[in-house]
């Protein structure tokens, strides 16, 4: 396998992780838990999103977290934005980088967008458009790349579409979500392939639910096929309220311990990680979905 020497980790664990939590999650706790995870090292913390927060009531308190954490130099927080609206409020509250998220599946789009993908993407234009103009950078996602709760298979052909799409739009970046964690290594390895020739592979991203297990290894492939960045959530937290069956998101543990241990450069501290893991594991009463926490946390407590 040929791995990179360096990749960058986006850290979702505050969004994704967060906003398909049962219980309400206290403020303060949202804070402490950016503050301690801007602090291992990681580049690019996703705070919160600003979509309606009836769709969403546990990121509702987004501007909260935004006004009470304290940002580390060099790391960038990105917010979720669906439409002009959320921009507004993402503006409000002094974001410098916003993500729009469009979807490869119609149905899944109408679940969580109450949109066509055509009508999602007009609804992102002005806000990309909007965004660039005051200096954001901007991501795009596109969800269901490997299979849908809905229509079963996603053809190729629809990710290239909306990905394509999003760049065109003014995207700096897209990722590529299996939001349902369905993927497999060589569905991964077409995928990237097949989108190479259409965009640039280094403003490509993966964004890998581990529901199946699949995660860390679908995450390396696509590391060999040429993606050098990959979105994970510190202890596994994760999963989309409007895609049934999506799990946490790849634990960013996992990842970090299986490039550590290539010798691929990540900038992350897997100890100190680790330690802000078991920390929210706490807040939320229940242990972390990640092998390697759960493996270094009991020889910790052996010794
Ligand atoms: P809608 O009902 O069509 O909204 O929902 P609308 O445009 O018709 O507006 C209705 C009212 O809502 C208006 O108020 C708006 O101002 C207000 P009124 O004029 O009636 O008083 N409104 C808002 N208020 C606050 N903030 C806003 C906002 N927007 C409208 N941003 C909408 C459309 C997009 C708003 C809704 O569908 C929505 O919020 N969806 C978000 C769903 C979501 O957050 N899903 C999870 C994130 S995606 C994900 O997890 C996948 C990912 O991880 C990748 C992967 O895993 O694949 C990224
Ligand atoms: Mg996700």
């Amino acid at each position: 396998m040929t791995l990179p020497e360096r990749v960058t980790i986006v850290e979702v664990g505050p969004r994704d992780g967060l906003q398909n939590e049962p219980g309400t999650v206290a403020t303060d706790v949202k804070i402490g838990f950016v503050d301690r995870l801007s602090r291992v090292g990681l580049p690019v913390v996703e705070v919160t999103s600003f979509v309606h927060p009836d769709w969403v009531p546990q990121l509702a308190d987004g501007a909260e977290v935004l006004a009470g954490m304290s940002p580390v130099e060099g790391v960038r927080y990105p917010v979720l934005v669906p439409n002009e609206r959320g921009l507004d409020r993402a503006l409000e509250a002094g974001v410098r980088e916003i993500a729009v998220f469009a979807a490869a599946s119609e149905e899944f789009s109408r679940r969580n967008l109450n949109r066509s993908i055509d009508e999602s993407l007009e609804m992102f234009a002005p806000v990309v458009r909007r965004a660039g103009a005051a200096g954001l950078r901007v991501r795009g996602y596109v969800s269901m790349v490997c299979g849908c709760p809905f229509q079963g298979e996603v053809p190729i052909e629809d990710v290239a579409r909306v990905t394509v799409s999003l760049f065109e739009l003014g995207c700096d970046e897209v990722s590529l979500g299996d939001t349902i964690g369905v993927g497999t290594v060589g569905q991964v390895h077409h995928l990237v392939d097949e989108l190479a020739p259409q965009v640039l592979l280094d403003r490509l991203a993966v964004h890998m639910h581990d529901t199946y297990g699949q995660g860390l290894a679908n995450t390396l492939a696509a590391f060999e096929a040429g993606v050098r960045i990959a979105d994970t959530s510190a202890g596994g937290l994760g999963g989309c309220p409007y895609a049934p069956g999506a799990k946490g998101n790849l634990a960013t543990e996992d990842l970090v311990y299986a490039l550590d241990g290539s010798g691929v450069v990540t900038g992350v501290d897997l100890e100190e990680l680790i330690g802000v893991t078991a920390w929210m594991a706490e807040q939320l009463d229940r242990p972390p979905a990640s092998r390697v926490a759960e493996a270094v946390l009991a020889r910790q407590r052996a010794t």
